[in-house]
């Protein structure tokens, strides 16, 4: 599907789609002058449904209109609510996208245009944006795996963008930036989807290297003996009970050439392709979610896909700590001490902490290998996150405060909610054990605080922050843009992050 944006009169679109989105206010007394041409084609219907209060702008509401016999123009229209005028966000242009591009496959659609609606607080080419993101992000499937697949299938050929003529350059370069952020999610999306027999670890590491060739990356992967040659003691322990060895995984991306020295910036994904708890098993009820326990993985994939096609002006290190957590007689042990590629040695509690022991491994090398003037990794750390904050954010740790300021900041931006939790000198404290430098577990007190603050130790002074996505990876709740299962959270909050990096002296 191809994604377009136009200037044109209704009646000069070819569409077998015109989707409308409308806003309550919209739809209360006089229809705004941005609708009346469309009036017109339909012959005053559009009028008079708002007059009669058939259609109210409710956010998810829909209705169908059609134009008389030789109007020309599209074949039908759809007006799609998304609620108050004043309250119009990125959020409600994407669902309304979604809407559209799932209602036009319901019609075989080849082509759909959407009338862009903008506010005074959504300008038009975050309205485009928003509106591309949200038809690429419906147009993703998570049924690949079905041999009969339900309901309509294809996607139109082409989703347009109908703007104002003037505004038509800024809209395109918005739309374009919102196609390539939504399709680096949709590729998070998918491996987080895969099945975990068809995604061990060297499969993770293989998409990778298709990945960097495809896009323009350098791409490098630690097989078991290079990692025991780096002495990666912690991620080599929590792969070693698994037939399908671990890999680390080095996504590198340069920016044009003939640029200034560029900061860099490392984004570290926990990349355990299937969580079975390992020698400390998890109870069988729902296990088969953590097939997406390489979420944090998936989505630093997708991230370096967004960071080399806008040609970013920063250089990005993306690392991803692959390996399965499965118990046999190779396996790791409650009780084990394991040395970490930092030195640090690690009593082992319980091998179900593993994300927690392939971050550490990963997060030291990033900082000693490449120096980067900010590290941020994406884990499906703790069942304390989804405890604390459900589906409804992702926990926001870090070390430094300017860091985590443009991480909230982005989460605005992108609509990806993240919530600050605490890493407190306690919390580090707490980690220490009574035989090793470390231990691995901290109990059920602020579990995903002690979590991070493990990961903490493995970082020294670089700004560092952590982002548990435990409870966001993943939804059994469908919507407009999402279908079930993952959600390739992160993607989009740190594509808005590295193409807004804050000025020196922030971090
Ligand atoms: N991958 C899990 C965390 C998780 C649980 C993510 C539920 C998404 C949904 C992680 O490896 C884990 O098992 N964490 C343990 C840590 C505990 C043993 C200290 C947990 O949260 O229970
Ligand atoms: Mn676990
Ligand atoms: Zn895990």
């Amino acid at each position: 599907m191809q994604v377009r944006v136009e200037a044109r009169e209704v009646n000069q679109i070819a569409a077998d789609v015109l989707a409308i989105p409308m806003a309550a206010s919209d739809s209360r007394e006089r229809l705004p002058s941005r609708l009346a041409s469309a009036d017109r084609w339909l012959g005053g219907r559009l009028e008079a449904v708002v007059r009669r209060g058939d259609f109210r702008g409710k956010a998810g509401e829909i209705l169908w209109l059609f134009p008389e016999e030789g109007a020309g123009g599209p074949k039908r229209a759809l007006l799609i609510g998304v609620g108050d005028e004043a309250k119009l966000t990125a959020d409600a242009l994407r669902d309304a996208a979604g809407r559209a591009l799932g209602a036009a496959r319901t019609k075989d659609a080849v082509e759909v245009t959407l009338l862009l609606l903008t506010s005074r607080r959504l300008r038009t080419p975050e309205a485009a944006r928003a509106a591309a993101e949200g038809a690429v992000l419906a147009s993703y499937r998570s049924d690949t795996w079905r041999t009969q697949r339900e309901g309509p299938d294809a996607d139109p050929e082409t989703f347009s963008i109908a703007v104002d003529s003037r505004e038509l350059r800024k809209a395109r370069g918005a739309a374009a930036t919102g196609a390539i952020v939504a399709e680096g999610q949709n590729l998070a999306r998918h491996l987080s989807n895969e099945p975990p027999n068809d995604l061990p670890p060297a499969a993770l590491a293989r998409a990778s290297q298709r990945l960097a060739k495809e896009v323009g990356l350098k791409c490098r992967v630690l097989d078991v003996r290079e990692m025991q040659r780096r002495k990666m003691g912690a991620l080599l322990a929590v792969g070693q009970g698994s037939k399908h060895p671990p890999r680390l995984v080095i996504l590198e991306y340069q920016p044009p050439k003939g640029r200034r020295k560029l900061p860099t910036v490392c984004i570290v994904g926990k990349g355990i392709t299937f969580d079975s708890g390992g020698i400390s098993i998890k109870p069988s009820p729902n296990m088969q979610d953590m097939k997406h326990d390489m979420s944090g993985a998936g989505a630093v994939y997708g991230l370096m896909h967004v960071v080399a096609k806008l040609k970013l002006p920063l250089h990005v290190v993306g690392v991803l700590a692959a390996a399965e957590n499965l118990p046999d007689g190779n396996a790791y042990r409650p009780g084990d001490i394991l040395r970490s590629m930092a030195g640090k040695t690690i009593e082992i509690q319980n091998t179900d902490a593993e994300g927690r022991l392939v971050l550490a491994d990963a997060l030291h090398l990033a900082n000693t290998d490449y120096k980067p003037a900010a590290i941020v990794d994406l884990a499906t750390l703790t069942g304390a996150c989804v405890v604390a904050l459900g589906g409804w954010a992702s926990g926001l740790f870090a070390n430094h405060e300017g860091l985590a300021r443009a991480l909230r900041d982005a989460s605005e931006a992108s609509g990806e909610r993240v919530w600050s939790l605490p890493v407190w000198d306690e919390h580090r404290e707490h980690m220490r054990s009574q035989i090793a430098d470390l231990k691995n577990v901290g109990g059920r007190d602020a579990g995903s605080s002690t979590a991070a603050a493990f990961l903490s130790h493995f970082v020294g002074e670089t700004p560092w922050a952590h982002l548990d996505i435990a409870g966001t990876a993943w939804t059994a709740k469908p919507g407009p843009c999402q279908p079930y299962g993952a959600t390739g959270v992160g993607v989009r909050l740190l594509a808005e992050l590295l193409a807004n990096w804050p000025k020196s002296g922030q971090i």
